[in-house]
């Protein structure tokens, strides 16, 4: 079966708890274009992305692999059908090596050794503990996981936190080659004008609700509209 080409929230919302955390979601996420999520602390993303892919369920909407509905799928569903989560926080298996890491993903050795071509520094530590690496060489076991999955999307949350500037600079350029390799990334990201710069269409959540959707380019040239849209005031 050839993956689809299109991931679809149609007015989702998801619960947490008391209520709704956030409500009113609609987006088309396309392979080969990465989509930025931002917003707020609290404002709702990490609820969405784990609503996509599975970990939580959503309250209403529907969530749409291409045609198909996806809302009653469990997550490792999901993931077989090409759909990878990159929690939030590193989540390495640790006292797996690099190698066994991995392999978690990667069929063959080939797609071992095409993901690790990204990474030239875990070849040196392929068969270490994954917990004997720095922080960033965690990061980079994780990124080295979702090339080898060969994901159709990819749902990235807050890949750069806790990593120092020079590592997430070394890191970041990635979810680009991968979105060039043909997947369809949701990025949310901290350091927003890094998300806006790699994405065409963005959306802007605060206050429970989409306050922003549209170019990336719009808002990334608008410091003024991305304030307000924060702010949860710039409908648009
Ligand atoms: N398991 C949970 N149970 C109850 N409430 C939760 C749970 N997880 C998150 N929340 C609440 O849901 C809201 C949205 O949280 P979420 O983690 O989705 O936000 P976020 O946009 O990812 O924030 P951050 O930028 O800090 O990561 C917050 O008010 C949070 O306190
Ligand atoms: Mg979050």
């Amino acid at each position: 079966m050839d993956a689809a080409n299109t991931l679809t929230l149609d007015d989702v919302s998801v619960n947490r708890g008391a209520g709704p955390v956030i409500s009113g979601v609609s987006l088309t996420v396309r392979r080969g274009e990465v989509t930025a999520l931002v917003g707020p602390n609290g404002a709702g993303k990490t609820s969405l992305i784990e609503a996509i892919s599975g970990v939580t369920a959503h309250a209403t909407g529907s969530i749409l692999l291409g045609d198909t509905p996806i809302d009653k799928w469990s997550r490792v569903n999901r993931a077989r059908a090409g759909i990878v989560h990159i929690e939030q926080g590193r989540a390495v298996f640790p006292s797996l090596t690099v190698r066994e890491n991995l392999s978690l993903t990667a069929r063959t050795d080939s797609e071992m050794e095409e993901a690790l071509a990204h990474f030239p520094e875990l070849e040196k530590r392929i068969d270490a503990p994954t917990a004997l690496l720095s922080g960033g060489e965690q990061q980079m076991v994780v990124l080295a996981r979702a090339f080898a999955a060969r994901p159709a999307f990819l749902l990235v949350d807050e890949m750069s936190l806790g990593l120092a500037p020079v590592v997430f600079t070394r890191l970041f350029p990635l979810i680009r080659t991968l979105a060039e390799s043909g997947v369809g990334v949701l990025l949310v990201e901290q350091f927003t004008h890094l998300a806006l710069g790699l994405a065409g269409e963005a959306l802007v959540v605060a206050g429970g609700r989409v306050a922003y959707q549209g170019p990336a380019a719009r808002l990334e040239a608008d410091p003024e509209l991305l304030r307000r849209a924060y702010l949860g005031g710039a409908a648009a």
